[in-house]
């Protein structure tokens, strides 16, 4: 499985604030899971430049990505409307149930408007941008994601068989 990390943030892509998340995410999947982290990048809080690095990594054939950050309600956070849009189906369970795990640890996580979806076959899961919060989201994350990815890279056929039982 390929895992790719997209941190949003205009201050990040400027430089002038070290990315501390996306670094949190790529170690927490290379020491719990099997997966490999293939693609890593910075954009700023432009929907265009998120939507971009989505489309092209999605049809790298990358089966999850993970975004962090630009989910709030500041003016510049767009990060759910540029991944609103290149969704084909919303997986609006991933996005309640961190909202709902979240919200056990602070109220502030009312205040995310993340978005969880499907492009395909890719997994695209948005979160928070603070590192503390990126390591509460997977926490919730990682029991799930093993059985979500491989009923997402199945082979066609298998639908068929699937429907059947
Ligand atoms: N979720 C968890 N688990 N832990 C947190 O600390 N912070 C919240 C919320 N979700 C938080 C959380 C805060 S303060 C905000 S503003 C929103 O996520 C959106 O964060 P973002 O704008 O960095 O994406």
């Amino acid at each position: 499985m390929q895992v790719a990390i997209l941190t949003v943030s205009d201050r990040g892509a400027r430089g002038e604030y070290e990315d501390r998340s996306g670094p949190i995410l790529a170690e927490i999947i290379q020491s719990k899971t099997a997966w490999q982290v293939s693609h890593r990048a910075i954009v700023p809080d432009e929907k265009a430049a998120i939507a971009n690095a989505l489309i092209h990594w999605c049809n790298a054939g990358v089966n999850l990505i993970l975004t962090s950050g630009g989910t709030g309600f500041s003016p510049r956070d767009v990060t759910p409307e540029a991944t609103k849009s290149v969704i084909e189906r919303e997986t609006p369970g991933i996005a309640e149930a961190l909202r709902a795990e979240s919200l056990k640890i602070t109220r502030h996580a009312m205040l995310s408007r993340a978005v969880a979806g499907i492009r395909g076959r890719t997994l695209i899961i948005n979160m928070p941008g603070n590192p503390k919060a990126v390591r509460e989201n997977m926490d919730v994350l990682l029991p799930i994601l093993p059985h979500a990815l491989e009923l997402l890279s199945e082979a066609p056929d298998s639908e068929s068989q699937h429907r059947q039982v």
